[in-house]
């Protein structure tokens, strides 16, 4: 017997003020209906349909999930009426778990303690007690503490709005009851809609148990309606990332300056300063520094390396002892080597830079090879397009390039060769030899300088 999730995702989300569908704004650089199906993923589901309608082909168009089948609910006429729309893909003998788009942060575990309560004579509701329970729908228990119903904010009494324990939304229930009842609905209410949450009325009637679980902790079940909650969520996730950053041997110079937006992968004795971005999968090895304002994206970094203030690394991979920045921008493909060092306004890009070599200053590194013990001065290009195609510089170990020059690829560079600075070098340097392309230097005596013309 299977479990199969519903996602209700085609509300309008006017709140947000925005052309891009509620659903689709990032929650920790990933869209939120994406963490909802993620989460619904890790729950063990064999299928998620996602109840799209406000911007629904933008929604498909940027969800990529193999599990998701979509459902159009063109019209939105209540949560009841949305679960209706996918039904017809669900299996009779389904367990179903609803859930919502535009809540971002449950935890598989708080849903999946709400499946494993389901059975054949049992709803569970995901409920929470609040200290202000406005607006949500509250959950009404009988003298005997059992649930009989939820009533909606607006179909409350005086009596009822007192109630602090309020639906989340989120529920199971087999498949074959939602089948009997979502057609019975109706819409006789305060906002004339088909309400999922008339279910817990009709449950009780037929005898079924109602069964309550809680979120581990409250956030998981905020939703978003507006940017300000969308932030407060962002920021309180961010804060969790940062505890478990601090609790897994990272030093934060402050926890609510340090962005998480993927996986983060660290090893102990990590220093971390302020406002650091880090994006993707990134792993870092023990005993790594990371200065200020660094920007670090799918990449590795190696123990004991340093990034210093205002780096910004891409699909980088760095070896142990490497020193980077301030100010370097590792580009895609960008692999250095143990001990290797990258300096100040130097930008690489699909680059190997060997073991303890060396481009300290003012450099575009693309499309190279470079071995072992490199110095590569001040200002060298490695002018790797011609307009048309990327060629590549090769460079053995142990060369040493002078300052500014251009390396004019494809060429290659033999090893120990040393080329003089300011040159252009268009052509092959052998082993040892010492490479010279630039203009003789003339001295002109007796020269002298112009005067202005009275
Ligand atoms: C709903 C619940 C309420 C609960 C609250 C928790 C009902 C009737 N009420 O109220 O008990 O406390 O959520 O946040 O279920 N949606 C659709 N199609 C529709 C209507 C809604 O897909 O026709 C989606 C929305 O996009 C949203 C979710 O369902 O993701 C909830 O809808 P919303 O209008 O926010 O429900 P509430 O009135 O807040
Ligand atoms: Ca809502």
């Amino acid at each position: 017997m299977s479990l199969e999730v519903v996602i209700l995702a085609a509300g309008k989300g006017t709140r947000m003020r925005s052309k891009l569908p509620k659903v689709l704004h990032p929650l920790a650089g990933k869209p939120m209906v994406q963490r909802a199906i993620e989460a619904a993923a890790d729950t063990g589901a064999e299928k998620i349909h996602v109840v799209i309608g406000h911007g629904a082909d933008d929604v498909k168009a940027r969800i990529d999930h193999p599990m998701v089948s979509w459902a159009l609910q063109e019209e939105q006429k209540g949560t009841g009426h949305a679960v209706a729309q996918a039904m017809p893909q669900v299996a009779d003998d389904a367990t179903v778990l609803v859930t919502y788009g535009d809540v971002p942060l449950v935890a598989s575990e708080t849903l999946r303690r709400v499946v494993d309560a389901c059975d054949d004579n049992t709803l569970v509701l995901l409920t929470a007690i609040l200290d202000d329970p406005t607006g949500y729908g509250r959950i009404v228990r009988n003298d005997a503490g059992e649930v009989q119903a939820i009533v909606e904010q607006k179909d409350a009494s005086e009596e009822q709005l007192a109630i602090q324990e309020v639906n989340t939304g989120m529920l199971a229930l087999k498949a074959s009851y939602l089948k009997q009842w979502l057609p019975l609905l109706s819409s006789d209410n305060a906002q004339g809609e088909y309400y999922l949450t008339d279910l817990t009325g009709m449950a009780v009637e037929n005898g079924l148990k109602v069964a309550v679980e809680h979120p581990d902790h409250l956030w998981e079940v905020d939703g978003v309606n507006n940017r300000l909650q969308l932030n407060q969520l962002e920021r309180r996730f961010q804060a969790v990332q940062a505890e478990q950053l601090m609790l897994g041997g990272a030093t934060l110079a402050d926890a609510a300056r340090v962005d998480v937006r993927g996986n983060l992968e660290i090893g102990e004795d990590i220093s971390i300063d302020v406002n650091c971005v880090f994006e993707g999968n990134v792993t870092i090895g023990d005993d790594v520094v990371i200065g200020p304002n660094c920007y670090i994206k799918d990449s590795t970094i190696g123990a004991g390396t340093v990034i210093k203030a205002n780096s910004v690394l891409e699909e980088a991979v760095l070896g142990e002892g490497c020193d980077v920045g301030p100010f370097a921008r590792l580009r895609p493909g960008t692999v250095l080597s143990e001990s290797a060092k990258v300096g100040n306004f130097v930008e690489t890009k699909k680059a190997h830079i060997g073991k303890g070599s060396k481009v300290n200053h003012l450099s575009y590194i693309g499309d190279s090879e470079i071995g072992e013990k490199v110095n590569v001065g001040a200002g060298t290009i490695t002018c790797n397009y011609d307009g048309v195609n990327k060629s590549k510089t090769v460079m053995g170990d142990g060369v040493f390039i002078g300052s500014n020059s251009s390396l004019v690829a494809p060429v290659n560079i033999g090893e120990n060769a040393t080329v003089g600075a300011g040159s252009v070098i268009t052509g092959d340097v052998g082993a040892e030899e010492l490479a010279v392309a630039r203009g003789k230097q003339r001295n002109i005596s007796g020269w002298k300088r112009p005067t202005k013309k009275s």
